[in-house]
C-alpha cells in the first residue's frame, strides 16, 4: 500500500487522535516561534497564510496570531478539519492532500508543515507544484520537515510496508531558480539543536519567491 491511500483510509484520523492532546499542551512551539521572528520585518506584507498538512491547526493558528494574518489549512484528516472548525473558527480548513489542494488564489505565506516526509515519491513533485501555485511571487515559503544530506527512506513506524522519506526539500525549490533561501535552522526531532544523528535531523527553512529578477 502507498502512504496516501493508507492516510486516506484512516491513518490521518489516527495521527490526529494520537497527537491532539500533545499539541493542545504545546500550542506554541519553538520552530514556529522562530519562523514568526524571521518574518517580523515582513509582517505588513503577509495578510494570508496557508499551512499544508496542518494537522490540528495549532501551528497555522500560532503563525496567524504572530503575524496578524488570516489562516487557512489543508489536511487529509476529516476529524482534524472538524476539530479545527470548532476550535479555531477563524481558520479556513479543508480536507485534502498536498498533491491536489482544494484552494485557489495566491497566499502571502505557504507553510509546508512537516508532511513532505509522508508523501509518496510519485506525488512529490505535484506537492512542490501545488505549493508554488498557491504562493504569490514576492511571497514566503516555509518548510519544516526531516532534512538529510542525501535522500533516503525509512520504514514508517506505525505501519509495515510504508515509508518516511527524508530529503533536503528546500533544495528542490531552489533548483527551480525561482526561490532563494533566507534562513535555515537545523535541529533534531527530539531537541531544538543540531543532531549528529542524520536520522533525527529536521530543519526549518524560509524561502523567498523571487519577482524582480524575472521582471514580474
Ligand atoms: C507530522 S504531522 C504535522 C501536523 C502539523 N503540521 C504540525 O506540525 O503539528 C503530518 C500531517 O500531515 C498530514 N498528511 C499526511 N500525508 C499528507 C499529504 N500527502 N498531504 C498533506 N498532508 C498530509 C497528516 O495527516 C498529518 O496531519
Amino acid at each position: 500500500m502507498k502512504n496516501k491511500s493508507y492516510f486516506e483510509k484512516g491513518e490521518a484520523n489516527a495521527w490526529f487522535q494520537r497527537n491532539k492532546q500533545a499539541l493542545e499542551q504545546n500550542a506554541s512551539d519553538a520552530p514556529t516561534t522562530l519562523l514568526i521572528e524571521w518574518l517580523q520585518p515582513f509582517m505588513r506584507d503577509i495578510d494570508t497564510a496557508l499551512e499544508i498538512g496542518c494537522g490540528t491547526g495549532h501551528r497555522v493558528h500560532q503563525i496567524a496570531q504572530g503575524l496578524g494574518a488570516k489562516a487557512s489549512g489543508v489536511e487529509p484528516s476529516k476529524e482534524a478539519v472538524t476539530y479545527i472548525s470548532e476550535t479555531f473558527p477563524e481558520i479556513i480548513a479543508k480536507v485534502g492532500f498536498g498533491d491536489d489542494i482544494p484552494f485557489s488564489g495566491a497566499f502571502d505565506l505557504v507553510h509546508l508543515g512537516f508532511f513532505l516526509y509522508l508523501v509518496d515519491r510519485k506525488d512529490y513533485l505535484r506537492c512542490v507544484s501545488e505549493a508554488d501555485r498557491l504562493l504569490r511571487p514576492g511571497g514566503f515559503l516555509s518548510i519544516v520537515d526531516f532534512d538529510t544530506p542525501k535522500p533516503y527512506s525509512n520504514p514508517y513506524a506505525h505501519q509495515d510496508g510504508l515509508y518516511s522519506h527524508k530529503h533536503d526539500n528546500a533544495a528542490v525549490f531552489v533548483a527551480s531558480g525561482l526561490y532563494t533561501v533566507i534562513n535555515k535552522y537545523q535541529f533534531s526531532h527530539s531537541a531544538f539543536h543540531f543532531d549528529k544523528d542524520i536520522n533525527e535531523r529536521v530543519s526549518l527553512t524560509l524561502l523567498y519567491k523571487e519577482t524582480e529578477i524575472f521582471g514580474g
